[in-house]
């Protein structure tokens, strides 16, 4: 990891985290999975609010994916009673500090206590502007590639898509939510490596960083480091270390 000072001018813009390791967390202590799970909201709470004193401008946690619908029913419904516990405390803080809440992913399944608290958050906090936090609920980023493709075809055949202008901003247009910007630094816990079918389109060219801490240990520090580390890389686009660092970099 990087070693020195956080350079403020250049946090992520946006964050994005899949906090895993929450099961095998309370395993290791002989508890349950959902006491993983609980722990893990009092892990949100910190490192929204690192965040945010940090500067970070969009953070967006990976809560529920549309595969942890297979899970067993008791943790599936332990799962959906996080962003209540969530809310109970925060939401007061965050519209307090300027955090605007967010969604994305499949509303349809969710139970409607869920979508209640969530929707009671986005609304309270709608003018904010200091940090995005979306949560992504129901989410997989096929299935969101899938429904853009969906509304595209819809507006092709009302005529108002002409296919030679798509190109990959239109395209992105027709994402559930367009808005979300490109994705700067991913961070997983838990020590997998694999995005598991989060925010696809987003994550183009995320920097990627993954620890073995387990979701539930990882602290404002561990966030402090994992920022560390990215400024400490070069991100290229496909270009040339001297292209980015302005030598031109030519061939000849
Ligand atoms: C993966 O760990 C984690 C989840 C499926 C749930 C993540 C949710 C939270 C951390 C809290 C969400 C908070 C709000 C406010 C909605 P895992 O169970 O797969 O862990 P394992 O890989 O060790 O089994």
């Amino acid at each position: 990891m990087g070693e020195g000072s956080i350079r403020s001018e250049a946090i992520p813009r946006h964050i994005a985290v899949i906090m895993d390791g929450n099961g095998r967390w309370a395993e290791e202590r002989g508890l349950a999975r959902t006491d993983g799970h609980h722990a893990g909201v009092d892990t949100v709470r910190k490192i929204v609010r690192a965040a945010r004193d940090l500067g970070v401008s969009w953070l967006t946690l990976f809560a529920f994916s549309s595969e942890n619908w297979n899970r067993p029913k008791l943790e599936v419904d332990e799962l959906m009673k996080l962003p209540e516990e969530f809310f109970e405390s925060e939401l007061p803080d965050a519209i307090e500090n300027g955090i605007r809440i967010r969604m994305i992913g499949n509303r349809d399944r969710l139970p409607s206590h869920v979508l209640s608290t969530l929707d009671e958050a986005i609304e309270a906090t709608r003018g904010n502007s200091s940090m995005r936090l979306t949560f992504a609920l129901s989410y997989g980023g096929r299935g969101e590639i899938v429904a853009a493709v969906h509304r595209l075809l819809q507006d092709y055949d009302l005529g108002k898509l002409d296919p030679d202008s798509l190109d990959e901003d239109r395209f992105a247009e027709y994402l559930d939510h367009p808005e979300l910007p490109d994705v700067d630094l991913l961070i997983r816990t838990g020590g997998e490596r694999r995005v598991s079918n989060f925010l696809l389109w987003q994550l183009a060219y995320a920097e990627i960083l993954v620890t073995d801490i387990m979701w539930p240990d990882f602290d404002r520090e561990d966030l402090e480091a994992a920022i560390l580390d990215y400024q400490s890389r070069e991100r290229r686009y496909g270009k040339i270390s001297a292209q980015v660092r302005g030598e031109g970099g030519s061939a000849s």
